[in-house]
């Protein structure tokens, strides 16, 4: 039979909470469509480095490169100075696995509340494909003058042609198992450097998909095309710093942080890919049952997918999308049920039939982790 093997990284705050429910539909799903998981959990985040001193070292590091995927659920703890977290943890983590690219889906299910009024869900169902490991991430930069009034700090971008391109390259692929749409998304009549050669490789690649259509938007007025004209957008590329900003947005049109999953794609083959909510660990609500675990779980449907168990992700994310579209609030309090119930829930509805329409949507889900 079938066996994958994942690491799970529960994290901070509602991480485990989620987490815990994403495992659940995962042994649910394996269990319905024929194939055994192991799991091996992994201690990392705000508690252990509170405790221990440490956040992640090159053995632990090595160990996670020999699974077959990761499932992670949030890190950040008040306890914490902002940016030890981000950047010693997560950020290594996604750097040392070489997953380039962040994949956002943002899709309205039906009868899921989204802020954008009237909005059809069939209008809404694009990708933002966002760089992982470059761009104003990277920490380059400095301070001079630091503490005194005549401070001045130097943030910079790191844009590298063969990542960029890789990235690009990933995202044509995918446009054309999906509507055969890009768009880049850049901020290039202003920060013209790293602009032009983003266009530059996006236009090199295009001559080498004839058939996707190519077209180009600035960040800022993505911002607004984005809830207006969701429809206009199949493949959104774009670097680190903007993918960070407009996923976000994408995640309000889809209803909110409860309902955005994501992928942290590896695309060397040679290490793990790992699946994450897009929200964080949550303090203000931890250990209440208040999290939804939706977003959890949608990762989990796109771990499966890039695992090529293309029928098991597609029905747990069936499961996930009903019972959403059921809930009366999305997060807090005013769900109806608690976060463990709504992993039930979730479980309660993984089935094993596939429908005509399903077969197709099945290759665009596997399409999003495997092209
Ligand atoms: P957050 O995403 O944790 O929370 C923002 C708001 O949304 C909060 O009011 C929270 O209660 C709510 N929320 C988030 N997920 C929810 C869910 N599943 N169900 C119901 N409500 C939900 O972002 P915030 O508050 O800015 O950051 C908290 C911590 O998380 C920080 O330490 C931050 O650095 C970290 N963080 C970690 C991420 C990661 O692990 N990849 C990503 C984003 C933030
Ligand atoms: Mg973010």
């Amino acid at each position: 039979m079938r066996n994958y093997d994942l690491a799970i990284i529960d994290g901070d705050g509602i991480g485990p909470e989620v987490n815990a429910q994403a495992v659940k539909a995962l042994e649910a799903a394996a269990a319905v469509h024929g194939f055994t998981l192991t799991t091996t959990p992994y201690e990392l985040g705000a508690q252990t480095y509170l405790d221990t001193g440490t956040l992640i070292d090159s053995d632990t590091i090595s160990a996670l490169q020999c699974h077959d995927a990761i499932m992670f659920g949030a890190m950040g703890d008040p306890r914490v100075t902002p940016g030890i977290l981000e950047r010693g943890l997560i950020l290594r983590m996604r750097r040392e696995l070489r997953q380039q690219v962040n994949l956002r889906p943002v899709r309205l299910y039906p009868g899921v509340p989204t802020p954008i009024k009237d909005l059809d869900p069939t209008r809404c169902d694009f990708v933002v494909v966002r760089e992982n490991t470059e761009g104003m991430y990277v920490g380059g930069g400095s301070t001079v003058h630091g503490g005194t009034t005549n401070a001045v700090a130097l943030q910079e971008s790191v844009n590298t042609a063969s990542a960029i391109a890789d990235v690009v390259d990933y995202s044509f692929r995918l446009a054309g198992q999906r509507r055969n749409k890009l768009t880049l998304c850049h901020k290039k009549n202003v920060l013209v450097h790293a602009g032009e050669l983003w266009q530059t490789i996006v236009d090199e690649h295009a001559a080498r998909y004839p058939s996707v259509e190519v077209d180009y938007v600035h960040a800022d007025a993505m911002c607004q095309h984005m809830p207006m004209s969701p429809e206009r957008f199949d493949v959104i590329v774009t670097d680190n710093l903007f993918g960070d900003i407009i996923s976000d947005l994408g995640a309000t049109i889809q209803g909110g942080l409860g309902v955005a999953a994501s992928a942290n794609l590896n695309l060397d083959g040679l290490a793990p890919s790992m699946f994450e909510p897009v929200h964080g660990s949550a303090p203000d609500i931890a250990g209440r049952g208040w999290a939804n675990p939706a977003a959890a779980v949608l990762s989990a449907g796109m771990c499966l997918a890039a695992l090529g168990e293309g029928k098991a992700a597609l029905a747990l994310e069936n499961a996930a999308a009903s019972v959403l579209g059921e809930l009366r609030e999305l997060a807090g309090p005013g769900m109806g049920a608690s976060t463990d119930e709504l992993g039930d829930r979730i479980v309660a509805r993984i089935t094993s039939d596939v429908t005509e329409i399903d077969t197709a949507r099945i290759s665009i889900m596997t399409a999003m982790a495997a092209v």
